[in-house]
């Protein structure tokens, strides 16, 4: 009896893990899908849960999300793209209501600070136990960023902007997400120009010259125009204050 109670309770618990977390994958998607659009969120979701159900958490690459990616493309809003790289905070908060960044899609934002994956022979989704980002490469959560940022960076027009961190070393990382994959799909049929905003704090460890900007500027494919400048991080924010409702740009 014992045993039968243990079972059963274990089956309950491990089962309202994925309920939860598909329960709030789908609601998410249904607030942020207009309706009259053809978006089905049970459709998401299962194209979603495909990539990485029952498969060994550390061997699920970026291309398992292709199905995915195909069911729920990020819509490009031109001239208004914005990336970012080690200064997610203050991108988000200079965005907000002007901008779209990687999070504001759809996918996006359903699971931006989530964190899942599958296990062999088992068709549950599990929310903790989950391999972190660095512990194998082909982990679920950094191969569906890999694949959605690829894709967003694919589809970005016209003027688009990237927040730097000017309070580091190596302010364009080439180990990073824009780094290793935004930057290369870039291309100079739909985008017109990348403005990199050297975002500084107190400490100002670089600067427009830096060897690591250089690299940036290399990477962009000929026709994309490169721009550079440097703002401190409050002024970006006290002029994202003043201006909220213009959207004009602070940098
Ligand atoms: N360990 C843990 N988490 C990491 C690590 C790491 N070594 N590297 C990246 N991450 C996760 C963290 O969640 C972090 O907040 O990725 C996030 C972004 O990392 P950054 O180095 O700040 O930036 P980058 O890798 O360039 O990714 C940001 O990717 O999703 C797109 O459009 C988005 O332009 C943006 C870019």
């Amino acid at each position: 009896v014992v045993v039968v109670v243990v079972v059963v309770v274990t089956a309950v618990v491990l089962s309202n893990r994925t309920d939860t977390f598909k329960a709030t994958f789908i609601q998410e998607c249904e607030r942020r899908t207009p309706e009259n659009t053809s978006t089905d969120c049970v459709e998401v979701w299962s194209a979603f849960e495909q990539a990485y159900v029952g498969r060994d958490p550390c061997q699920v690459p970026p291309e398992a999300y292709d199905h995915l990616l195909s069911v729920a493309p990020p819509q490009p809003a031109c001239n208004r793209m914005l990336f970012w790289s080690g200064t997610k905070e203050v991108a988000h908060q200079v965005s907000e209501g002007c901008y779209q960044t990687m999070e504001d899609s759809m996918l996006g934002s359903v699971l931006d600070g989530m964190t899942w994956c599958g296990k062999e022979g088992s068709n549950e989704t599990f929310t903790s136990g989950c391999p972190g980002w660095t512990e194998c490469e082909n982990n679920p959560v950094r191969s569906f960023w890999s694949r959605a940022s690829a894709e967003f960076a694919a589809v970005a027009c016209g003027d688009a902007v990237v927040l730097l961190n000017g309070s580091r070393d190596t302010p364009f990382s080439p180990t990073s997400i824009f780094g290793s994959i935004e930057v290369k799909k870039f291309t100079s049929d739909r985008m017109k120009s990348l403005t990199a905003v050297l975002v500084t704090k107190d400490n100002v460890l670089a600067n427009c010259e830096d060897e690591s900007l250089k690299n940036l500027q290399k990477e962009l494919k000929p026709g994309i125009k490169y721009i550079c400048k440097e703002v401190p991080e409050s002024e970006l924010l006290t002029c994202k204050k003043d201006h909220d409702q213009t959207c004009v740009p602070c940098w």
